[in-house]
């Protein structure tokens, strides 16, 4: 008698942009959008670019928000977070936005043309932040407004250093680092530094709290972990592995699940800054 190998209990089934979309961008990203969009007081007309615009949320904010005046631009260097960006803009029936896929350090825009400048949790991953910030800066008129957000530490999100520890500790370092990288920047004196370096002046960083919510544990976390390329090597593993480190992800979670799902905080610091005159 043969013994087939048993299948793996999870398998990634969507792509990582559609999982960004469907599970990251709702109980996250949606309710942060709404936020750098209110500290950025968009005006009817404006020409605004979206940095590091992802599946779109902040940009297709804003174009609502601007009630289809003016022009929203969505930037991001991967094809795939802009082809899904383009779906949902149109799901939702979004004013026309136009979007890029490009680099944040050779912004493919002429000097001086843009009235906002909105980057929601895409300055800590840049390779070089002071470029993309004079990048930023060269594509504003002067007088414009650039409006960033950044996570705070590990430290402040513990959906996120659980996440570090535990996959870190089934994958190997490399993949802790990954979510290291995503709160690479969680001092507010570092980041006024920044601003001030790429020229930038009336500087305001404003730090916020918010919860993020799902009704479902287990179901976020295997969309959350699908976005990812390293879900792959996840679906590869024996699935007594896969049941140990959702079961160490669920449990060492316990304390932020209430009688609605999930519940757990987020800190980011909110940057508003001019472009001199
Ligand atoms: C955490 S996601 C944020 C996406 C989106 N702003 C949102 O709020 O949902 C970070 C994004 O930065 C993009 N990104 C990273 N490096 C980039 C670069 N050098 N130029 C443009 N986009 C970049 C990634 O492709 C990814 O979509």
């Amino acid at each position: 008698m043969t013994c087939a190998p048993k299948e793996p209990g999870w398998k990634v089934n969507r792509s990582g942009p559609e999982a960004y979309e469907q599970y990251i961008v709702p109980a996250w990203m949606d309710e942060w959008a709404k936020a750098l969009v209110a500290v950025a007081k968009l005006q009817p007309g404006q020409r605004v670019l979206d940095v590091a615009c992802g599946t779109g949320v902040v940009a297709r904010k804003a174009a609502i928000g601007l009630g289809g005046s003016g022009n929203v631009s969505g930037l991001d260097s991967d094809p795939g977070m802009i082809r899904v960006a383009k779906q949902y803009a149109e799901k939702e029936h979004a004013p026309f936005i136009d979007w890029q896929c490009g680099d944040a350090l050779r912004l493919p825009f002429p000097d001086e043309q843009v009235d906002v400048v909105l980057c929601q949790q895409g300055l800590q991953f840049f390779p070089d932040k002071q470029a993309a910030l004079r990048e930023m800066s060269r594509v504003l008129v002067r007088g414009g407004r650039l409006a960033i957000s950044v996570w705070r530490g590990l430290d402040r999100s513990p959906f996120l250093a659980v996440l570090s520890e535990v996959l870190g500790r089934y994958l190997g370092p490399e993949i802790s680092q990954l979510f290291q990288a995503t709160c690479s920047l969680p001092r507010r004196e570092d980041l006024r530094h920044l601003l001030k370096a790429a020229g930038f002046n009336h500087i305001h960083i404003r730090l916020e709290s918010k919860v993020a919510r799902h009704p479902s544990f287990l179901p976020f976390l295997h969309g959350y972990i699908s976005v990812f390329p390293f879900a792959a090597r996840i679906a590869a593993l024996p699935e007594t592995d896969q049941a140990g480190m959702f079961g160490d992800i669920t449990t060492a979670l316990g304390a932020f699940m209430d009688d609605d799902g999930l519940a757990v905080p987020m800190e980011s610091h909110l940057l508003t800054a001019c472009k001199p005159i």
